[in-house]
């Protein structure tokens, strides 16, 4: 087992760069072994790049291999520093290879005129200097790497290292709500020295990230500011800073501001509820400033950014995999002990699948209050709700429908709380946004836009009082007459339906903007950690590897078959007795018209051509030619 607080250093960089003589330096130092590349090659080797020939890729991956063998060994006992070229990012996949988080690099860079001119003098080597172009043509920069110019002298360059290893804290994170709190002791408790920035408002938020320090001996190592400048240059370079702040213009003002500190490929993550197109916007914009952006949505809450959110991150997936052993180690983890973070795709993708799930969120909930409706109207009183919840677990079972049967055993005094609490339901965007993108998608996703409706229907309180007088609504449920296993069919088969939207949303976004997304892997790393983790998600998972439409799959086939009586039963009970159910309904309604090979949609097309002359196709006509007729 490696010691996770070991670390290898490798330092790397064409040959001549001084990578022997900065490891040597570095090792006396530090008191550290240190283990020359070089000394690792076969004879064979030696022999053909003597000979003027350079080392193929096969030639390498041995060599590579027996370097991440010695690295391996060393971090069961120690730290080290293994000096070697790593000229390729596919030699350093291959050289920190299941040691990812205990790895650092450091590149040190020069050009090839300053490299050539070390050569000659260097001591005789089996390196000739002719091989030196070779390596300058092959060489990819590496993202994560401390880079360091070889103009520089060894002491400075040693000099540096140590500050930037030893003083330096590895991760950033900005905004100490909730959230950023929440996920800074979660980095702390994983092991990781982090630098926490929270803004000074004078009388309102003063010594914030100080005084959270204070609070938690977890936190001892972490370094707390209230200014920028030294927030930024305590982090390691390339930085990687997650910004917890309000979704909206704060993230702008919080780029705004930390731009003129940050370097060269420094990587900000926002971890908030960002609009995807906003993340693609920032996205553009921090690369014409040769930094990265990673959108990544984030869901679980408190909790969750506590013990293990689901991560959803989107944006280059190179620069993906310098965070990804950050996000990863403090992601939840699946029934596998796989993380419940995985990368996503390009550009906004990430922010865009948080939004569909807070979207699938809504629906959850919204099917849950639901649910409350017509269990209260089948004469249920909470106590007795709260039962019949707790029997739905077996099968059924998710994170919303748990929190809610807490929520309904919840006293205040004498009294029930949820009896308590207003019935104004507050949203924060991600819902409209998931609405919105659909429409603009021309997608169907008409569970999401029903709940999201049935919260904005919830505010208008004082129509709705005026409008049950008028429309005399005081008795309502005595009617219905329901079996509670109907009931929690129509909840499971308005479930399948939601989760069907949900993930045809994702895909269609998918061919749209041309993201490469594996749905799969979303509904694994939505399994644990996340708001709409459940049994039924679970199941999505080995589904989704075979089709994008869970539809036909046979197996929910089947389900959806037995479901749907009990559905349709509810429902008619439920709209006989007033009793509003709009995403239920909405549900089999969506089925009912999902399902109907010859619609009357034909009518809307003639009517667009008797009006406004938009033409239409013709049934009995295969080559898609659009036709008009003079109606009159
Ligand atoms: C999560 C949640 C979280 C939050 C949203 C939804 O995944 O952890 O979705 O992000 O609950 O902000 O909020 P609204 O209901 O206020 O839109």
């Amino acid at each position: 087992m490696i010691n996770r607080d070991h670390t290898v250093i490798f330092i790397m960089g064409t040959s001549g760069t001084g990578k022997s003589t900065i490891g040597k330096l570095l090792s006396k130092e530090l008191s550290l072994p240190f283990f020359d590349g070089d000394d690792f090659h076969s004879k064979e080797h030696i022999q053909k790049m003597a000979s003027g020939v350079s080392l193929d890729d096969d030639d390498r991956f041995g060599w590579l291999t027996r370097l991440n063998e010695l690295a391996k060994n060393q971090l069961i006992t120690n730290n080290c520093i293994i000096a070697c070229s790593a000229l390729k990012e596919k030699y350093r996949d291959l050289l920190s290879n299941g040691i990812e988080k205990n790895v650092k690099w450091v590149f040190l860079n020069g050009s090839i005129d300053q490299v050539h001119e070390r050569l000659k003098n260097r001591e005789p080597h089996f390196m000739p200097i002719t091989l030196l172009k070779s390596q300058f043509d092959i060489i990819e920069a590496p993202n994560n790497a401390l880079q360091i110019d070889i103009g520089l002298s060894p002491e400075e360059i040693v000099h540096l290292i140590k500050e930037e290893f030893l003083n330096k804290a590895v991760f950033g994170l900005i905004g100490l709500g909730v959230m950023g709190k929440s996920l800074s002791l979660n980095l702390a408790k994983n092991g990781f020295k982090i630098s926490i920035y929270n803004r000074h408002v004078s009388g309102l938020e003063e010594n914030v990230a100080l005084n959270f320090k204070k609070e938690y001996d977890v936190l001892s190592d972490a370094l707390p500011f209230d200014e920028l400048e030294g927030f930024v240059n305590s982090l390691q370079k390339p930085r990687k800073i997650m910004l917890m702040v309000n979704a909206g213009n704060a993230i702008d003002m919080v780029i705004e501001n930390i731009i003129p500190y940050l370097s060269e490929g420094d990587i900000l993550i926002d971890g908030g509820n960002s609009n995807y197109i906003h993340t693609k916007e920032r996205f553009d914009y921090l690369k014409s400033k040769k930094i990265h952006f990673i959108g990544a949505g984030v869901s679980g809450g408190e909790e969750g950014a506590l013990n293990g959110p689901s991560i959803m991150p989107g944006g280059d997936k190179d620069i993906y995999k310098v965070v990804q052993p950050f996000l990863e180690t403090i992601a939840a983890k699946d029934e596998n002990n796989l993380p419940c973070s995985a990368y996503i795709g390009n550009e906004g993708s990430g922010h865009f699948v948080k939004m569909v799930h807070n979207g699938i969120e809504y629906v959850e909930m919204q099917l849950l209050a639901e649910v409350l409706s017509i269990l209260k109207a089948t004469g249920n009183n909470l106590a007795q709700i709260s039962t019949i919840l707790k029997s739905w677990k077996l099968g059924s079972d998710s994170y919303l429908l748990d929190i809610t049967i807490k929520i309904l055993r919840k006293k205040d005094g004498e009294d029930w709380l949820i009896d308590k609490i207003m019935d104004k339901a507050g949203n924060k965007g991600t819902g409209n946004w998931a609405t919105i993108a659909a429409a603009q998608l021309g997608v169907p996703s008409t569970l999401i836009a029903s709940a999201l409706f049935a919260r904005y229907t919830s505010f208008y309180k004082e129509d709705r009082i005026n409008l049950q007088k008028k429309y005399g609504k005081e008795h309502i449920g005595l009617h219905l007459d329901l079996l509670n296993d109907e009931v929690l069919n129509a909840y499971q088969f308005s479930r399948i339906i939601n989760h069907y939207q949900g993930f045809n949303l994702i895909s269609e976004a998918a061919k749209t903007y041309k993201w490469d997304l594996n749905l799969s892997e979303i509904a694994r790393i939505w399994t644990n950690g996340c708001i709409i983790k459940s049994d039924l998600m679970r199941t999505m998972v080995a589904i989704l590897k075979e089709t994008d439409n869970i539809l036909i799959d046979e197996s929910f086939v089947k389900q959806i078959k037995s479901l749907k009586p009990s559905a349709n039963h509810v429902i008619s009970q439920c709209i006989m007795n007033e009793l509003a159910i709009p995403c239920f309904s909405e549900a089999v309604n969506f089925l009912n018209n999902f399902s109907t090979a010859n619609s009357t949609a034909n009518l809307i097309q003639a009517q667009r051509d008797y009006f406004g002359a938009h033409t239409y196709q013709r049934i009995d006509d295969d080559t898609e030619k659009f036709y008009h007729t003079d109606w009159k």
